[in-house]
């Protein structure tokens, strides 16, 4: 038989994807956050998961390395979504893609002046897609993390980031002033494999598609 890889991040999407996986009848033998291991085999001989960056999902799922991926909207909006088929929104891991500035600071002024707006994120196509719609001219500086520090000590106007509790914008003195997009969890398989691996890609897709509208 053919076997199936399922490639995921560790820390909340692995957390919230657990209950998933156990009503699909796949239960891993370790758990990520106590072993190096990278590939995990599970209580199903023809199933395992590889555990990668979570920005690294869709590129796995795209050349074929794993057949399915569980990755934030985020994510593979960066991506592109190429070789990628998008079945399902898992929807766990939920935040918001916001734009966000330094208390004080007057976003709808800066924004309507016509003047060039300096942005700081990680997720810089989301951001130039964002903007341009607008109409803002910007200039995006490419983060990898701790994008909240940037305009409090001057490199950015503002930040595009993802917000969930808020907490972080707050301790930092930051207010989000725009949503870009709602963000959740993606399955994603890759259109090849699903040809080839349907009959055992499809029944995992059906009880992934039952376990989240059991949770709704
Ligand atoms: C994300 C995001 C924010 C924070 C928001 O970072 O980039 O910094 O969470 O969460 P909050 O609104 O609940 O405070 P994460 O901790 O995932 O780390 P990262 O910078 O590596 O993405």
């Amino acid at each position: 038989m053919n076997s199936i890889t399922i490639a995921l991040s560790k820390g909340r999407i692995f957390e919230e994807t657990t209950p998933l996986l156990k009503a699909a009848g796949i239960v891993p033998l370790d758990d990520p956050e106590s072993s190096r291991k990278l590939i995990l085999d599970t209580n199903r001989p023809d199933v395992r998961l590889i555990i990668v960056r979570a920005s690294d999902v869709p590129t796995y799922v795209q050349y074929g390395a794993a057949d399915l991926g569980i990755a934030g909207k985020d994510v593979l909006y960066e991506h592109g979504g190429a070789g990628l088929y998008e079945p399902l929104d898992l929807q766990i891991a939920r935040c918001r893609m916001m734009v966000a500035v330094q208390n004080g600071f007057d976003y709808q002024q800066a924004v309507t002046k016509g003047a060039r707006l300096r942005v700081a994120t990680k997720y810089v196509q989301t951001a130039r897609e964002h903007f341009a719609r607008k109409g803002v001219h910007v200039d995006l500086i490419k983060l990898y993390g701790s994008m909240e520090l940037a305009p409090l000590v001057g490199l950015a106007d503002a930040i595009v980031d993802l917000v969930s509790s808020g907490n972080t914008l707050k301790a930092n003195d930051l207010v989000a002033v725009e949503e870009i997009m709602d963000i959740s969890s993606r399955l994603v398989v890759n259109q090849a494999a699903l040809k080839l691996k349907r009959a055992q890609i499809q029944p995992i897709l059906d009880t992934f598609a039952d376990a989240v509208r059991q949770q709704a």
